[in-house]
């Protein structure tokens, strides 16, 4: 088989990475993917740099019995900490959703002030930040931690009172630092996109990382001549590492459709 036809490996924390198999599937329906889902420890935006690099490690050795032809790290926590040394662990292309979303964020902004939105450990970890700065250090980044939002969109709680509240609360520094651009840099927050537009204002320009990482994914895929033609839609595979039933009911929520199987299997345990 070409190696064209091989899956493209997916991995997260959890569900969230679903907003970015939407995306992938949306951009690039004939690809097949391998979703892995390490339900069983999640979340990671709130470990150390050292457990996120260990778990990452370990899902993308999973992937890697897949056979895949590239993985992309869905997970902002762990594209902030790990992707550095999984690029050197592995031969294979790994694109980690950062750089995607900061690279946009730096092209949509004018008046070069920027929000960034996301777990505490990707905002610990200042990966944002320094993409955004490396591109161009004029620009002002506003960083925020958003812990609540995770749960908040895995209980289905978008638009409710308490999210307002929430969105309200974590954005005012963003609002008074009068940034244009806002990245949502955690898999879960398009979730919450509305209600985040609403705290923000509608000048405010969201980048979903989801969107700007298939977008790279496409064009990297194209470059290395590693794009799947075969004119057919693409199969996708779900497997996690706890809880499958679980992840089943909640996945339409992240992936706009319904998912039929969903199987177990956890990176840590894998020989
Ligand atoms: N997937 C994580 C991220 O994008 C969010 C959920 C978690 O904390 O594990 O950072």
């Amino acid at each position: 088989m070409s190696e064209a036809r091989f899956p493209i490996g997916v991995f997260d924390s959890g569900l969230g990475g679903l907003t970015v198999v939407k995306e992938l599937i949306r951009q690039l329906p004939c690809e097949n993917i391998v979703y892995f889902g390490d339900t069983a420890r999640v979340p990671y935006g709130t470990k150390s740099k050292e457990a996120i690099v260990r778990f990452s490690h370990e899902n993308a050795r999973f992937l890697l019995k897949h056979k895949v032809k590239m993985i992309v790290v869905a997970c902002n926590s762990s594209s902030s900490f790990a992707l550095e040394s999984l690029r050197k662990a592995y031969k294979l292309p790994i694109i980690g959703v950062i750089v995607p979303g900061a690279c946009k964020a730096v092209g949509m902004s004018r008046k070069k002030v920027i929000g960034v939105i996301a777990t505490s450990a990707t905002i610990h970890s200042g990966q944002y930040a320094r993409t955004i700065k490396n591109i161009d250090k004029n620009i002002k980044v506003v960083n925020q931690p958003c812990p609540l939002f995770v749960p908040l969109a895995e209980e289905g709680w978008y638009d409710n009172v308490i999210a307002q509240q929430a969105a309200k609360k974590y954005l005012q520094p963003i609002v008074q630092s009068k940034a244009d651009v806002v990245i949502l840099g955690c898999t879960h927050y398009p979730l919450l996109r509305n209600v985040i537009q609403r705290a923000v204002g509608p000048k405010v320009f969201l980048i979903n990382s989801a969107k700007e990482i298939a977008q790279e994914v496409k064009d990297l895929l194209k470059k290395m001549g590693l794009l799947n033609t075969q004119g057919h839609r693409g199969k996708c595979q779900f497997f996690v590492s706890d809880k499958p039933q679980h992840f089943k009911t909640l996945a339409k929520r992240f992936l706009g459709c319904a998912i039929k199987n969903v199987h177990k299997g956890s990176g840590a345990c894998m020989n």
